[in-house]
């Protein structure tokens, strides 16, 4: 594999302490990077004859002397009740203001818009995860529909008014997006929390944003078996009310109309089926509330460096042209075009690319319910042949899953792909070469679209039609992005120097979000407070945007990111804060310190392990042992299981009493733990060592940036 590699020696002599000693004059950040150079994979000519994207002009179009108009272009693929008058405010860094006085409906602009041409075009098909059950269709007349009886639903039953949040916790069913084009039609700003997160997770978030409203289904199907979830919104209703968010409404959507399928009671005048109060709203038609540009769409509970995840802000006009306009040309997403992005509608990528960028631009996207490998490997093609599918997207997890359990399988299939996405981790060379070979049958483009949550949409990606691709690598930024890679004291790491560092964008854009729910402080200092040398300036080419990755550049301009900086693991794609992770141990009683790393796991990239000591008196047991994973999964869901769970006697720490993270996740990934003579404890990290990995240690294994430098940050 192409690894960006650094001798375990030359990590050391990165510490300041030794640089004080003037041997070297590498900071942290400057890490030195070799990895061999990927050779490039050109779009075939009946892809680039078709692309939205074809035009060379737009790179110069979107360049840095026509910043902040050039998005005026994203801006015109919606329809605007009111035109803006300043598409870019900046009065108050790092607040920026996009498209103001521009006046929308996203829920509109999603359904009502596309009725005139498509009105009788698939825009949901439905597949569920049993074979046997055949896949709804939804066109967008029936949509436009749904969407209005529903919020009609919310506006008069439940009494949402616009500005007011609303908790929906689904699984991948239909009524998720219908639920959310609803309340972008009232203004009511939703907050979807992710289904495989635990009701304690949602009633957590649930609090956070202020919302009165839990919407819920009884149940889903997952990896063959039912999966009852209504029970987790009894216990969401109890932790948001233990925070002081009382709850009074329970709209529960039954997976099967008319069946209940669920252990878990229905308490009186709390909890209601959405299908048996939607009959007295048959027929109801509610006018799109026309939003400020400005006003928030939505809130999207993330994990950052500290124990509490954060509730990012999205706003109506400038998220909605971002998604848009990158959809349009990143996707290449046509009206005729089946699209199917695997994502679950609970992270961010569902929210941009599989509802608000695809349904803007009228697209048929397509919506699985289950795991990608039930009741085979062959399921997704089976899929993609059926419904015509053109247009994949999915991350480097699903992919090396695919590829382990049926490499071979998408050959027996007649499908055929223009254009396929890897989002959310990085992707190993070898395994874009199977994506591209094996799944695109080497007909499709591929693009690697590196973003976050906070960011909205892309922020690197090659341009489908215009750019080679580089397997391993995320591309040149985006349209009207420009990023600058810094080390630790704001030098430039510049492209080819072979050195690691942190990437950044120097520009804002309209897709990045607005503010942290009830925390604007906290949205300054983790996005903006470390490369920031003005604080008063209203100028903003002093406030760049840091990400919190680890990237290099060579000099052809493609970014290869290299994972998180931070306290964040990327499990599968998904963020978790180990600080989350650490601060469910410590709730329970035996334990007297917790640590959590990530260790490299061949299909889901990092998996956290756990580290554990207990109090005094208290001998390691698999009770304790069993009490961490039960609380884990209550607090916050089975997909942060930990892969182990570490009892050890103490933990290594600085004299100052700081846990040592950087050197357990050394140990857990059999790497070397650099100099450690400066702890307090130095004795101890042999003895974890030998817990760990036992006696008679093999060699000691280079290991990926994220890992190495894990924990650096304080
Ligand atoms: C990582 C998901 C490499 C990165 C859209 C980022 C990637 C985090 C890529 C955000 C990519 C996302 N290549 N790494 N193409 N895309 N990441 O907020 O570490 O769930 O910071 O957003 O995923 O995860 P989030």
């Amino acid at each position: 594999m192409a690894k960006a590699r650094a001798k375990p020696q030359e990590k050391q002599k990165q510490t300041k302490k030794v640089e004080n000693h003037g041997e070297r004059k590498l900071t942290e950040a400057q890490i030195a990077v070799h990895w061999k150079e990927e050779e490039y994979f050109q779009p075939s000519a009946k892809f680039i004859g078709q692309a939205n994207l074809i035009d060379p002009a737009m790179v110069e179009k979107f360049s840095e002397k026509h910043f902040p108009e050039c998005f005026r272009e994203y801006a015109e693929l919606l329809h605007w009740d009111q035109y803006w008058h300043t598409t870019l405010d900046t009065s108050e860094p790092p607040f920026w203001k996009w498209f103001v006085g521009g006046k929308l409906n996203a829920c509109y602009n999603c359904v009502d818009r596309h009725l005139e041409k498509h009105k009788n075009k698939a825009a949901l098909i439905f597949v569920p995860e049993p074979e046997l059950e055949s896949a709804t269709v939804i066109t967008y007349q029936e949509l436009y529909r749904r969407v209005n009886e529903v919020a009609a639903m919310l506006r008069d039953f439940a009494k949402l008014k616009t500005g007011d949040r609303v908790t929906i916790h689904m699984p991948m069913i239909p009524e998720l997006p219908i639920t959310m084009l609803a309340c972008a039609r009232l203004g009511v700003v939703h907050s979807v929390v992710f289904g495989g997160f635990s009701g304690e997770a949602c009633g957590m978030r649930a609090a956070d944003s202020g919302s009165r409203v839990l919407i819920y289904a009884d149940g889903y199907f997952r990896n063959g078996k039912w999966v009852d979830h209504k029970g987790s919104a009894d216990i969401a209703v109890q932790t948001a009310e233990k925070e002081g968010q009382h709850i009074d409404k329970v709209l529960v959507w039954r997976r099967h109309s008319g069946k209940y399928n669920s252990e878990s009671p229905m308490i009186m005048k709390r909890d209601y089926f959405v299908d048996e109060i939607l009959k007295d709203y048959r027929g109801h038609i509610v006018e799109p509330v026309s939003m400020d540009a400005e006003a928030p769409l939505f809130l999207m509970y993330t994990s950052g460096t500290t124990g509490k995840p954060k509730g990012c802000q999205h706003r109506t006009g400038g998220y909605l042209a971002y998604v848009t306009g990158t959809s349009q040309y990143y996707q290449d997403i046509h009206p005729s075009d089946v699209y199917w992005c695997m994502a679950d509608i609970g992270w961010i990528t569902g929210h941009s690319y599989i509802v608000y960028g695809p349904m803007a631009l009228a697209a048929t996207s397509v919506l699985y319910e289950g795991v990608p490998q039930f009741p085979d490997a062959g399921r997704p093609w089976r899929i993609a042949e059926r419904l015509d599918v053109n247009i994949f997207h999915t991350s480097p997890t699903a992919i090396r899953m695919l590829r382990k359990a049926g490499g071979d399988e998408p050959k027996k299939y007649n499908y055929h792909f223009k254009h396929m996405t890897t989002v959310g981790e990085p992707i190993e060379p070898e395994v874009w070469k199977w994506y591209h070979q094996v799944v695109g049958k080497g007909e499709a483009v591929i693009v690697d679209t590196w973003w976050q949550t906070e960011t909205g949409g892309f922020l690197c990606t090659t341009k489908p039609a215009l750019d080679p691709m580089k397997p391993g690598s995320a591309g040149p930024a985006a349209l009207g992005i420009y990023p600058v890679i810094w080390d630790e004291n704001g030098n430039e790491v510049t492209a080819g120097s072979g050195n690691a560092g942190n990437i950044c964008i120097r520009n804002p854009w309209p897709g990045i979000m607005q503010t942290i729910w009830g925390d604007p402080q906290r949205f300054v200092n983790q996005y903006y407070k470390k490369y920031n040398k003005h604080p008063h300036s209203k100028d903003w080419r002093d406030w760049p945007y840091y990400a919190a990755d680890g990237a290099v550049l060579p000099a052809d301009g493609y970014y290869r990111i290299l994972g998180r900086v931070d306290d964040v693991i990327n499990v599968a794609g998904h963020r978790l804060g180990t600080k989350e992770l650490e601060s469910a141990c410590l709730t329970i009683s035996e334990i007297a310190e917790a640590a959590v790393v990530p260790v490299v796991d061949e299909v889901k990239g990092r998996v956290p392990e756990v580290y554990v000591s207990l109090k005094p008196g208290i001998p390691p047991s698999k009770a304790v042992q069993d009490k961490i994973m039960s609380t884990i999964e209550t607090m916050i869901g089975k997909i942060a299981r930990p892969k182990k769970i570490h009892m050890v006697p103490d933990m290594p720490k600085t004299r100052s009493g700081k846990i040592m993270r950087r050197v357990l996740a050394a140990i857990s990934n059999n790497l070397d733990t650099g100099d450690i003579t400066t702890l307090a404890n130095p004795d101890i990290v042999a003895q974890i060592r030998e817990l760990v990995q036992g006696r008679g240690v093999g060699p000691l294994k280079d290991g990926p940036e994220d890992i190495k430098r894990f924990g650096e940050e304080t």
